[in-house]
């Protein structure tokens, strides 16, 4: 390996890079040195347990082997524009179709999660002749313009005024819902109830579709109440609208199962992908379309298109990890070892700060609380990136990663969601850490013996 000098890549960083979501002078990275399995090493040698796989994309672990070697290959298929057919792009494509609900028919690959989301619009728009688009407040859906209009928390306040059709509607979140519902399914008819009203209200002709995470990730592992995405399909059908999902987080294997839709009892007409499909190794992003829009576009022009659309090294990138999910069975791993991190996850509700516990496979969110009656959240909503970086949610997360958990969070939740080549040992070595820094930060910021300290 190429020896590194690390003052200097601190300093042309310092000089040159612009960080994303950041107020510059505030951010002072780590150069990590060595990855292996959920684990990497920063300059001064010191050992993290990745909990986060980064942005939830290392679902194969860092310096996978396999994907190593397969960079050895790159080259030997030669470089084509999407006008071409290359043996990589057919291949995952393909792939990708028999691993996706059975519904879906075709593959339009893109560069990443935003950029898939902002060609699903189109393709809907295209295919429905509709131009209006629903998507949810508790969301993130990337950040281009498009995506960022579609997205509903505050990193969207900076694409605004936003683009004209993009209507918002509620998430289900019970944790923090004012109405005390006697069951989950009488607050799935009521969220239905008022989703129904708001498509009679913004005219159901006018709609192309229904955008949602499954499951929403950044926001919090938000798991619908039982049968909700089952009721926005019956609402999408009742009213002719398509209905997309966004698996860029969610998707190749985080929730146990291949996709977050696997859990469920539907079919969308749309899904998105990115970060799993190749786990970071190399950029890649993509839209899967049902077998009905696909042959929408046998007879009427796609008009989208990308300079690297099914890109070469990428998709010859992405053929090796649908490989490795399978030959080293990582969705079945991802849900065996969810089933040990839920024990772990559900042991912490005995702490005063822990709100609550979501989690579903490898895909988990703890959201801490001041107070556990009032369920005042450890940082107040629209409170993150900067505006509040020396408050108590920084100063946990900060303490996370000096005792070797790396996490990050979001609102009041932090994110659990480790490489899904984890195993029972490590969830209980990181756990602890978590548990420890969680008992010590309670000491220290939270229940000193006096009243809660204020942000
Ligand atoms: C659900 C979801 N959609 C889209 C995106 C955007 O993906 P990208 O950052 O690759 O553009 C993200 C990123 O975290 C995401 O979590």
């Amino acid at each position: 390996m190429k020896s590194i000098d690390v003052s200097q890549i601190k300093e042309d960083d310092q000089q040159y890079v612009l960080h994303s979501w950041a107020k510059q002078s505030s951010v002072h990275p780590k150069v990590i040195q060595k990855g292996e399995g959920i684990f990497f090493w920063d300059e001064s040698g010191k050992k993290y347990y990745d909990m986060c796989s980064q942005l939830v994309y290392l679902n194969v672990g860092h310096n996978h082997p396999k994907l190593m070697e397969e960079f050895k290959h790159i080259g030997e298929i030669p470089l084509a524009a999407p006008g071409f057919a290359t043996a990589s792009k057919a291949e995952l494509a393909r792939k990708i179709i028999e691993v996706a609900p059975d519904n879906m028919a075709k593959v339009f690959f893109a560069n990443g999660g935003a950029d898939s989301n902002d060609h699903a619009v189109k393709i809907a728009r295209m295919a429905t002749g509709r131009y209006k688009i629903f998507s949810r407040y508790r969301s993130y859906h990337g950040a281009t313009f498009g995506a960022g209009n579609l997205s509903g928390e505050g990193r969207r306040f900076y694409v605004e005024p936003g683009l004209p059709g993009f209507i918002k509607f509620e998430t289900p979140y019970l944790y923090r819902e004012s109405i005390d519902f006697e069951s989950e399914e009488a607050a799935t008819a009521f969220y239905l109830d008022r989703l129904e009203n708001q498509i009679l209200y913004e005219g159901p002709d006018s709609i192309a579709a229904i955008f949602m995470e499954p499951i929403p990730g950044s926001n919090g592992v938000l798991i619908p109440p039982k049968g909700y995405l089952e009721g926005v399909r019956a609402l999408c059908d009742k009213y002719g609208i398509l209905m997309i999902c966004d698996e860029v987080m969610s998707g190749f294997g985080r929730t146990g199962k291949m996709f977050a839709v696997d859990h469920f009892d539907f079919q969308p007409d749309i899904m998105t992908f990115a970060k799993g499909v190749t786990c970071g190794y190399s950029p890649l992003g993509g839209v899967i379309v049902s077998e009905k829009v696909a042959r929408y576009f046998d007879d009427h022009v796609l008009m989208t298109g990308l300079t690297y659309s099914g890109h070469t090294v990428s998709t010859q990138i992405g053929c090796a990890t649908m490989d490795i999910y399978k030959d080293e069975h990582l969705i079945e791993n991802a849900s065996a070892m969810g089933n040990i991190l839920a024990v772990r996850l559900e042991h912490l509700r005995r702490f005063d700060s822990v709100g609550d516990v979501r989690h579903i496979g490898l895909f988990a969110a703890v959201e801490i609380v001041k107070d556990k009656k009032t369920k005042e959240p450890i940082i107040a909503y629209g409170m993150d990136y900067g505006r509040d970086k020396a408050g108590l949610m920084g100063k946990f997360v900060s303490m996370l990663i000096e005792h070797g958990f790396y996490t990050y969070s979001h609102e009041s939740s932090v994110m659990i969601a480790p490489p899904l080549v984890i195993t029972e040992q490590e969830i209980n070595e990181a756990m602890d850490i978590f548990e420890e820094v969680l008992t010590l930060f309670e000491k220290k910021y939270l229940f000193t013996g006096q009243s809660v300290i204020a942000n």
